[in-house]
Formats: structure tokens, sequence, C-alpha cells
């Protein structure tokens, strides 16, 4: 007990820090909080850093240089603001590559073969997913709320494949709702060379203005539907580059045999490949995947050739060793088969 003088109301008196000096230069703090009144009579606190504070740190000791923050590097990603890159950096592993899963299908093509219920669907792919790509609808239907993986949400449509023109698609979701549910970024489509292309780009300049001011990244889908048969790397790389030039933190587009490098290298974000229809065989499969990432495409977004395999797992397993332990596409074929005759 330390005495001193009495205020009146020392019950308001918060815990107050003082200096011993306890040598020639060392020194002592301690924290004292007032206990009753007059004559007034402190107490000695329990500050959990209190001992750490008995030793100064000779600082001429330590290097005038940090070593800085260790980030991995997220192509573009350089002048993002704090949440923005977080959210990015969820999405994308250490190793700079990712495996994205895509249900988001339904949106436009009803019940998928293979997506007819989509918690079965993904119930045992999530796991080697680095983000679920999938409309609101869907996962607060059937997407289990406590699950890690990050969501990238659909947020353009209102188009069908009986419609007039798949192209025609608006902005479907509002900021507040990709905030509610807690998004780690959300996908728009664009029509580049389509009667739509107007719109479409503007759908994604108006998105971006939305969810820069909340960090949100955005994902331009590009040359899907009818422009898919446009795949020539001149359409992608065309495509691809307007889309990160409106704002867009990635983008995924279509890989091409011919010229791919010229799409990635074209466009100052990083650029993840979808699969479209299923393949002939899982080593077609492997080996656009390899090929894409050696030239450039930091991974992934493949749908109908993981979940309409009768061996989706394994499907997605082997992938996930070519887009982030550098498998070969005969080296993803020979785990792929280990895996599935485990399971068969
Ligand atoms: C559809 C999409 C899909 O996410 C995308 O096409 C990937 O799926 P798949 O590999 O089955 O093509 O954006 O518009």
């Amino acid at each position: 007990m330390f005495e001193a003088f009495a205020p009146t109301n020392w019950e308001k008196w918060p815990t107050h820090q003082f200096t011993e000096t306890i040598g020639p230069k060392a020194w002592k703090s301690i924290y004292l909080t007032p206990v009753a009144e007059g004559p007034f009579l402190w107490e000695e606190s329990d500050m959990a850093d209190a001992g750490g504070l008995l030793e100064a740190r000779d600082l001429k000791e330590m290097p005038v240089q940090g070593k800085g923050i260790k980030k991995k590097w997220i192509k573009g990603s350089d002048n993002m603001g704090w949440g923005m890159r977080n959210r990015l950096s969820r999405l994308i592993g250490k190793d700079g590559h990712c495996q994205f899963l895509p249900i988001d299908h339904g949106y436009f093509q009803g019940p998928t073969r293979c997506l007819e219920r989509p918690e079965d669907t993904v119930r045992d792919l999530l796991p080697y997913a680095d983000g679920l790509f999938v409309t609101r609808g869907v996962l607060r239907a059937s997407m289990d709320p406590d699950m890690r993986t990050p969501v990238i949400l659909r947020v353009s449509g209102a188009t069908s494949v009986v419609g007039k023109d798949l192209a025609n698609e608006v902005i479907t979701t509002s900021i507040q709702d990709m905030l509610r549910l807690n998004v780690a970024a959300v996908g728009i489509s664009v029509f580049v060379g389509s009667e739509y292309e107007k719109e479409t780009l503007q759908n994604l300049a108006l998105l971006v203005d939305q969810c820069e001011e909340y960090g949100i990244p955005v994902m331009a889908v590009t040359a899907v539907g009818k422009e898919l048969e446009k795949r020539t790397s001149r359409y992608l790389a065309l495509s691809c580059r307007i889309a990160a030039e409106l704002g867009a933190k990635i983008v995924k587009t279509y890989y091409c045999a011919e010229g791919f490098e010229k799409v990635t290298v074209g466009c100052p974000v990083p650029v993840v490949i979808a699969g479209g229809p299923r393949c002939e065989t899982e080593l077609e499969v492997f080996q656009f995947v390899y090929d894409g990432m050696k030239k450039g495409a930091i991974g992934v977004n493949l749908g109908r050739n993981v979940w309409q395999n009768p061996h989706p797992v394994a499907t997605m397993r082997a992938l996930n060793a070519v887009v982030h332990d550098g498998a070969s596409p005969e080296q993803a074929m020979e785990l792929f088969r280990s895996l599935k005759s485990d399971q068969d």
C-alpha cells in the first residue's frame, strides 16, 4: 500500500503508471490503483506487462532496417488497401496460386447435371478449394455458414439459356448483400464483342465503383456463352485487358493453346482459367491446366471437368497437385488413378 493525498472522488480514478528509479540507467514502472478515500490509499496493480517493462531494451543492437512484412506477390496488388488485399489473399495460396470451385452454372442454365443438389456436390470438394464461386441463392439455401472456404459471389445474371440473349446481364446483388454475406470477392461476366458489350462493361465499372468503397475485389468472367467460340489469344487478351482496365482485380478466362501467354502478359492482374464443357479424358484437363499455368495463369476455376467427372475428389486433388505443387500432367494422372482406386 502507498499513501497519497485524498481526493473525494477516488473511486473514479483510473490506474496510474508511476516511474520509480531503481538504478543509474534503469527504471521500473509501477501501476497503482486507488482503493480508499483519505488518507488516500493506492494499491500496486497487477498489470500483465509490468514485468516486461523492468528492463529497457538496448535498441543499438537492433538492425536499423527491419525485415519488413513478408508478402506473397499478387500481380497488380501493390497499391491496394489492406482490406482489399486481405480478401484477395484469402483466395490465393502462399504460392500465389489458386484453385477455385465454381458452382454458379444454375444462374443461367438451371439444375445442371451433377449440380442438382449443390451441397452434395461440394461436400467432399471444399477442403481442396481456395474459393467457392456461387450465387447468393445457393449460398444461403445450400452452403454451411460454418464453412471456411472463402466465397466469390456471382453477382451478375438475370438472363437464361432459353432467353433472347445470354449476354444481356445486369448486376443482381446489392453491395449491402455482398457485405452481409461476408464475401472474399465478387464475380461478374462481361461479353466483349457481343451486342451487350457496352452494358456488360458498364456493369463491371459500376460494380468496381461500389466494391472499391468497401475493399471487395471484383473477378471479371470473360468469354462465356456465344463469345466462347472466339477462343483465340487475340480475343481473350482483348477481353481480359479491358476487364482489368475497368478495375477487375482478377480475371477468369479460357485457355487457348496458341499464344495464351499473350493473354497473361497483357493483363496487369492475375488470370485464372475456366474449364468449359467436359473434356474426353482427365489427361487432357491436367494438360491444359499445366500448360496454362506454365504460360502465366495463377490458377483455375474449373467446374464441370471436376464435378461431372465420376471421380470428382480424385480430379480435384490431382488438379491441386498441378496448380499448387507443379505436378506434370502425367504425375497428376498417376495421382488421379491411385486416388480413384482408393475410392472405388
Ligand atoms: C459460368 C461460369 C463458370 O464459373 C465457369 O464457366 C467455370 O465453370 P466450367 O469449368 O464448368 O466452365 O462463370 O458462367
